[in-house]
């Protein structure tokens, strides 16, 4: 095999309580990774970006490069390859963007070399194209946009490989992302992630372990209502909002035109609500629209379900 392509999906993170540790595939959006070996066995790595804004393509700096290399340095791998990167994810937006190039850059570079590695263990591998947005490795995104559905990151025990836990999202859950046209930082995750803070009250905590058992009682339940309930942020969301133009009204609209939880998908600015059938997704939708507009800022709306994840597509 020459080449390899793959896609995978766009994604939410941190669904309120679960910070870094739980992700939801969204059938929305999704980037598209092709490799290819060329001539020569020099290890050069050639990534081209087809993307609406510009975004890096150094191989040391570019997530799809992060992963690459990790991979081929781990594997002997010292092929020449040309990499093509087509985005379809916005990036900095808070949908999983960096996440959908790694987890699809993995897939496709297991499948050219024939690793056979399984899905959980290539998120290690994908999580390495996190360090070029959001400075750190967080699993959340790239583990929902891999192996697809909801998917709870076990990094409870911090000297051992996380693992993860996939479970099929309802049938009836609709989600709605409201994607505001505002400029990101360069680095946005790293951005959001430090206005965190470095403590937080036992009580916090209680709420937000209380919300986030909640949540995955709702998804192993298949229950949409019940993951709503749970979708309440004391922690994370609190100290982040200031930085979300709207974030106020738009939470309010879209509660009152009949979302049943709303938050910050990732680290924003975008917003996701959650709804059960999509009845009322259109007006959730241009409800939350407005809020943006309230605080002068135009947006794009998806209504989308939970996605499956990475695949091979040729
Ligand atoms: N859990 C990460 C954060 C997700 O909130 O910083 C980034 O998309």
């Amino acid at each position: 095999m020459k080449s390899c392509i793959a896609s995978a999906p766009s994604s939410t993170a941190n669904l309120g309580p679960g910070y870094d540790v739980f992700g939801l595939a969204l059938d929305a959006l999704e980037d598209t990774v092709k490799i290819t070996k060329v001539a020569g066995k020099e290890g050069r790595i050639n990534i081209e970006m087809e993307s609406e804004v510009v975004i890096p393509s150094d191989p040391h700096s570019n997530s799809v490069g992060l992963v690459v290399r990790k991979m081929a340095r781990e594997f002997g791998i010292t092929d020449n390859l040309d990499v093509h990167v087509k985005k379809g994810v916005p990036a900095g937006y808070g949908m999983g963007s960096s996440a959908a190039s790694a987890a699809a850059a993995a897939v496709a570079f297991n499948r050219l070399y024939s690793l056979k590695i399984r899905k959980e263990t290539l998120v290690e591998y994908a999580a390495e194209g996190e360090i070029a947005s959001a400075g750190a490795k967080h699993y959340d995104n790239v583990s929902a946009s891999l192996i697809g559905g909801f998917v709870i990151s076990n990094i409870n025990q911090e000297t051992t490989v996380p693992e993860f836990v996939r479970i099929d999202p309802p049938k009836d859950l609709v989600l709605v992302v409201c994607v505001p046209s505002v400029p990101v930082p360069a680095k946005k995750t790293e951005v959001a992630r430090m206005v965190l803070p470095k403590e937080v009250p036992l009580r916090s905590v209680v709420y937000n372990v209380s919300g986030a058992s909640t949540v995955v009682a709702g998804f192993a339940l298949k229950d949409v209502e019940i993951i709503a309930k749970g979708i309440n942020d004391v922690i994370v969301e609190p100290a982040r909002k200031h930085l979300i133009p709207g974030y106020d009204s738009v939470r309010r609209n879209a509660l009152e035109a009949g979302a049943l939880a709303v938050t910050i998908s990732g680290a924003g600015p975008s917003m996701i609500a959650f709804l059960k059938t999509s009845k009322k997704a259109k007006k959730v939708a241009a409800a939350m629209a407005a809020g943006f507009k309230e605080a002068g800022a135009e947006s794009r709306t998806y209504t989308c379900k939970p996605s499956d994840g990475a695949r091979v597509t040729s």
